[in-house]
């Protein structure tokens, strides 16, 4: 399986932290925001991951992830024009991912649990087209929302909804095959002008063909003030009790 970072976008709802810098370079308690969605790839035992750049000091995100080599990775980079959306920003990885499964974590989502490597198993040997893990959160609004059935089959996902209908939101872990990239090519802009990974999500639900599995271990996005500051507790509370932690990687010199 191919890993792929999404680190593009405007980081609008961070300024003035952003204003000159990159989201994804801003720290989360003891090293850079990027770190935490590639040692979740690094930890399921990938190998070639795929950064895709966008936005502010894109050299200082080369400089500071290089070839990968500290993390065990082999490191590729793309450019994202824009901020178009996570839909658009997987898009860009077509090349990259040529006839493989892969695994999209968004750039500002702060994992702390079990390794992914069993979830990503079972999704590559099983009929699935599409998946991603689901958090219960007190503030779905803020994300992408699950709706189920009266028999607790999802029917969906909406993206901000402003009513919610649940608490379960998709966190930023996607598995996809090669065939999402032409999904991907017949989506329309969502209202807010991205193309939105919920709606590639949904395409999925039909016929079963999309993998659920709740996440249980800690998760955290950063990507407004408060959960910045969140996400930063978050890894230092794991940190101190002990939670499954990779050693801190370091750049060779
Ligand atoms: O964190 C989970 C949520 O992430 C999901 O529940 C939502 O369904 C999903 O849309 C997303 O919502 P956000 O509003 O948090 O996404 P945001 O615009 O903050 O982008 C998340 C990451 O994706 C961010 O680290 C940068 C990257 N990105 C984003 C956009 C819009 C790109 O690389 N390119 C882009 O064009």
């Amino acid at each position: 399986m191919k890993g792929i970072v999404l680190a593009g976008g405007t980081a609008t709802r961070l300024h003035p932290l952003t204003i000159v810098t990159n989201k994804h370079l801003l720290p989360i308690y003891d090293r850079p925001m990027i770190y935490y969605p590639i040692e979740t790839l690094a930890g399921m035992g990938i190998r070639e991951v795929m950064v895709v750049v966008g936005g502010k000091s894109v050299g200082d995100v080369v400089e500071l992830l290089a070839d990968g080599a500290h993390f065990g990775l082999d490191l590729t980079y793309r450019y994202q024009r824009g901020a178009l959306g996570i839909a658009h920003a997987i898009g860009l990885a077509r090349d990259f991912v040529g006839d493989e499964p892969f695994c999209v974590v968004l750039g500002d989502n702060i994992l702390r649990g079990p390794a992914l490597d069993g979830l990503a198993r079972e999704f590559e040997a099983g009929p699935w087209g599409a998946g991603t893990l689901l958090y219960r959160v007190p503030d779905p609004e803020r994300f992408g929302v699950a709706e189920f059935d009266a028999d607790g089959n999802i029917i969906g996902f909406e993206e901000k909804p402003a009513h919610p209908k649940s608490d379960l939101i998709p966190i930023g872990v996607y598995f996809l095959r090669p065939e999402a990239f032409d999904v991907i090519d017949r989506l329309a802009p969502s209202g807010r002008g991205e193309f939105e990974i919920t709606d590639v999500l949904n395409h999925y639900i039909p016929g079963r063909r999309l993998y659920i599995r709740i996440y249980d271990g800690h998760w955290a996005d950063a990507g407004t003030v408060a959960s910045l500051l969140r996400a930063a507790e978050l890894a230092r509370d794991d940190d101190e009790h002990g939670c499954l932690r990779p050693p801190t990687q370091r750049p060779a010199r």
